[in-house]
């Protein structure tokens, strides 16, 4: 894997985001030149505590992938492109449709057409999500399960990741969509639920408020480790075996969110927790229960999840306890 990026020229769109600045700790590690482009809005996951220690070593541009001028330029003699730039929240989506249009759509196609007329071998990894499976019909999720999503976020991110794959088909671009399940780490958005629930579990844990479990506690997820995720991109930017590909990333090992916050307050020694009716506007767009099928990252690129719950949970409590003054 070093050795797929040596010396390579690597673009990450929402690089000082959470998972965007993992995968640029660990391309720098394998010796790639790294380029990070984010437009560092305050409600999103970009934050510039996210590359510290590296910040030599990776070059940051504050740019928005909606301005398609100076993306152009961006992209041109770039060998890998991870595309992660995103709004990630699915309550946003549904309170500011446009924008969430606007970044998770429609510069998408930007960012295809740039990569199309300035850069057409470009290897182009797009960070597609669970989310457009919608409520599913079946368990484990498959990548043939259809996409139905409960959100508007859900089908910009189907958008996103149909128009590379379409760039793919028709204009040979090498592209890959990993469609990621819940993923957390050090790093993620900690300040609110806007990147996902346990982001704001782990800072209540960490500030000693109680926080809610919405629901009945039932609900099933599989959790990702940050650096599993960054592993699978790592793969899905360096192995031939992905091009034309949709990959799950997740696993079907999963755990209740009962469990999940029992563990979480074990692990951290501290903290408390209360399980609540869901927030109206919540309950209408929620998906269930989810877990993924992995089977198809497995045999293709010899992926699978190798970081357990508690450790990932331990890893990331170390992590705030230390830097929480930069994330709160
Ligand atoms: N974290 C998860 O559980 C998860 C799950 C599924 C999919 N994903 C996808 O992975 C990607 C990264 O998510 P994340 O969890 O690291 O979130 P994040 O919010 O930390 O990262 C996204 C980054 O994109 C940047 N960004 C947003 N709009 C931009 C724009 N117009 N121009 C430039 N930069 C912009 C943000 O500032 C942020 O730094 C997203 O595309 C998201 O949809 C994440």
């Amino acid at each position: 894997m070093t050795d797929a990026y040596a010396g390579r020229r690597v673009l990450v769109t929402g690089g000082l985001g959470f998972i965007g600045s993992n995968l640029a700790r660990a391309l720098v590690d394998a010796g790639a030149r790294v380029v990070l482009v984010d437009s560092l809005v305050p409600e999103y996951g970009g934050n510039r505590a996210n590359v510290a220690g590296i910040e030599d070593r990776v070059t940051v541009d504050v740019s928005d992938v909606r301005d398609p001028h100076s993306f152009r330029s961006l992209v041109q003699e770039q060998d890998v492109l991870f595309n992660l730039a995103g709004q990630t929240s699915h309550l946003d989506s549904m309170t500011d449709p446009a924008t969430d249009l606007e970044i998770n759509a429609a510069a998408q196609l930007s960012i295809l057409e740039a990569c199309r007329h300035h850069n057409p071998t470009v290897k182009l990894v797009f960070a597609s999500t669970r989310q457009i499976y919608g409520r599913p019909q079946y368990l484990p999720v498959d990548e043939r399960h259809p996409v139905a999503p409960t959100d508007v976020n859900g089908i910009n991110k189907a958008a996103g990741e149909a128009y590379h794959m379409l760039y793919g088909q028709v204009h040979a671009l090498p592209v890959v969509a990993l469609r990621l399940t819940n993923t957390y780490g050090p790093g993620m958005r900690v300040r609110d639920a806007r990147q996902t629930f346990l982001g704001i579990w782990i800072r209540s844990v960490l500030t000693g408020e109680p926080f809610e479990i919405w629901g009945d506690g039932m609900q099933r997820r599989d959790l990702l480790y940050v650096d599993d995720a960054v592993r699978a991109f790592l793969l899905a930017g360096a192995r031939d075996a992905a091009v034309g590909e949709v990959f799950n990333v997740g696993s079907p090992v999963s755990v209740s969110l009962a469990e999940l916050a029992e563990t979480l307050v074990r692990v951290a020694g501290q903290g408390a927790f209360r399980i609540v009716p869901f927030p109206p506007e919540r309950q209408a767009i929620d998906i269930g229960d989810f877990y993924a099928d992995d089977a198809k990252i497995r045999a293709a690129l010899g992926w699978s999840a190798s970081v357990p719950l508690e450790d990932g949970l331990r890893r990331t409590l170390d992590y705030y306890r230390e830097h929480g003054d930069r994330y709160w």
